[in-house]
This record gives C-alpha cells, structure tokens and sequence, in this order.
C-alpha cells in the first residue's frame, strides 16, 4: 500500500482509506464490516473515516468494535461533526461523544462535516480548543471549497487544516478546477469521497477505456478507478467496502501505479466538466 505525507502533519498515510457510511449495522452484516475493516487495516488500509451522522452514531459503534483489538496508534482515525452540532459548545460535546462510541481517547482527524448554520471561525476555536485539550490531533473541513478552505486556514491557525473532504468520481471532477489547485499550493490534502460514484455505477464497470487499463494491469475496473482518484500527491481516497472481498479489491489500488497514457486516456474518456459550485451529495 503506498503511502504519502499527509500535508502539513508529517503523517504518512495510505493512499486508499477506509469509509464508513452506511455499513450494515444488523447482526451478520455487522460483524462482516467489522472483519473487514479489520482485514483493510492489516492490509495498510489504516486510515478510517466515520462520522457522527453514520447510522446516528451506530456506525462510530461500529468502528469502535473493530479497532479495539488494534493498535490505537497504528491508526489514523477520523470522525465528524455535524453542521448542526457545530457552535463552539456543540462542537466539544459532540467530539466527546464520538470518542465515547468510538472507545479511544483521540481521534487523528475531526472534520466539519459541512458548513452550517454556525459560523466556520466559531467551529474552528472550537477545534483549536480540542487540540490543545488532547482529545484531537489535528482538525478539518469537509464539503468546503476554495473560500471557506481559506477561512478554516485563517480561523484554525497556528494549527493546519488537515484536509478536506469532497465528492470527487470519474463523472464529479468539477474540484479539480479550482479545489485542487489552491489545495496543492497550500499542502491541504484532498480526500476523495464516493469514489465509485452513485447512480453511474453500471456505465463505471462497462467502460471500455477502463476495462482495457484495467486488462492490461490485470486487475479490476475499481482498481483503476481508484488509482487515478489518487494520481496526485494531493489526492486520497475513502471507499467504503463492507466485505474482505471488496476491501481487497480496493486494497489493490494501493499497489497500482498508471502511466501518463492512461491518466491521459481516462482523462478524456471523463472529462472534467465546467467550473461550477463545488458538488456534495
Ligand atoms: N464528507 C462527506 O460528506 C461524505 C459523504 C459521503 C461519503 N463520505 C465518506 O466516504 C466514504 C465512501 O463513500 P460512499 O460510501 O458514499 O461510496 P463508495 O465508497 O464510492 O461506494 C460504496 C459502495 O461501493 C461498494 N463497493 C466498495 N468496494 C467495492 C468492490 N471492490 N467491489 C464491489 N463493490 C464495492 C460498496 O459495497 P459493500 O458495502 O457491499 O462492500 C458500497 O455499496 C463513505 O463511506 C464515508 O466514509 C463522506
């Protein structure tokens, strides 16, 4: 699994992370997801991002049940906070609750889920006072484009933004106009959400661009996929799997490296679109 500095902390993460919406909270399929977080963290995949809202904090439950036999520290775990629990109280009592469900005494990353009703410096001051406290490690935004990403920097420091997280899929690209850009000359790190896209699925899988990369490379239609949502150093994924067979697919991706042709050639076969508002779901 490749690894890349994760901006401005020095961490070293895998290029491919763990999702967490929507994994199946009932019985069978809850201890499926379980063992296959596990698996995804054995096989590099140690970045794991949930949030609050998951399941209505089932899913921090969850994830709470699958690391507690691991080493806390080889991990790089990520919650949010929902836009709104937000204001400077509501952000603290929701990270301590998180960290209740979650069965650890920190979380790497925190994250604005989306921007809300409470202004983003009162979120921020709220953030800074849980890394001074040591319930976080580092804090960021989610779901924010080029403006609000320079008003988390500004109300965040001296601290650095850890990152944001966006929608971004073959048929999503529009942050790569002007998202990506000023993230690259700011060292914020990129963490792609939704990787596989939602309702394009089936046309994804029947791509004859991808499916020839993919033949050549032998290995799947996602792999591919997922190497090019992390061509660039700035870039990270988070797909959710909740089977060993997904996550080893999707481990694979981690190994993959796609020549200039064919980012080239994907490229065209998805074209990035018009510069338009930052897309969410
Ligand atoms: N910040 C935000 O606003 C935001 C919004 C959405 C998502 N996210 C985060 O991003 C993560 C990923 O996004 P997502 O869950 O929306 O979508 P996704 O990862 O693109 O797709 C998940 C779907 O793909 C399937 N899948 C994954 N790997 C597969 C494989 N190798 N073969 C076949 N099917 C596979 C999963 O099935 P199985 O479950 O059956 O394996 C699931 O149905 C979320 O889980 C969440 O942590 C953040």
């Amino acid at each position: 699994m490749k690894r890349r500095r994760f901006g401005k902390t020095e961490v070293a993460l895998p290029v491919i992370g763990q999702g967490t919406w929507n994994i199946p909270e009932s019985k069978k399929g809850r201890s499926e997801a379980i063992a296959a977080l596990r698996h995804g963290v054995a096989l590099g995949m140690t970045h794991i991002d949930t949030a609050e809202m998951y399941g209505a904090g089932e899913v921090e439950r969850i994830v709470g049940e699958a690391i507690a036999p691991l080493a806390r520290e080889s991990l790089f775990l990520v919650s949010k906070v929902l836009p709104s629990n937000a204001s400077y109280e509501g952000t603290i009592a929701a990270a301590k609750r998180s960290l209740q469900r979650l069965g650890t005494s920190y979380l790497d990353g925190y994250l604005l889920h989306w921007c809300g009703e409470y202004p983003l410096e009162e979120t921020m001051r709220a953030m800074r006072t849980l890394i001074e406290s040591g319930s976080i490690r580092f804090a960021g935004i989610s779901n924010c484009d080029v403006e609000e990403l320079a008003i988390a920097e500004r109300a965040l420091s001296p601290y650095p933004v850890l990152c944001d997280q966006v929608l971004y899929h073959l048929y999503e690209r529009t942050a790569e106009h002007r998202l990506f850009p000023y993230a690259r000359t700011r060292d914020i790190p990129i963490v792609g959400y939704t990787p596989f896209g939602r309702r394009q699925i089936s046309a994804l899988l029947a791509d004859r661009t991808l499916r020839e990369i993919a033949a050549a490379h032998d290995t799947s239609v996602r792999s591919i996929v997922l190497a090019f949502l992390t061509r660039d150093p700035v870039l990270f994924a988070i797909p959710k799997a909740s089977s060993i067979a997904h996550v080893e697919e999707n481990a694979l991706a981690g190994e993959l490296v796609l020549r200039s042709d064919e980012i080239d050639a994907i490229d065209r076969a998805f074209p990035k679109g018009p510069l338009g508002d930052l897309a969410s779901l």
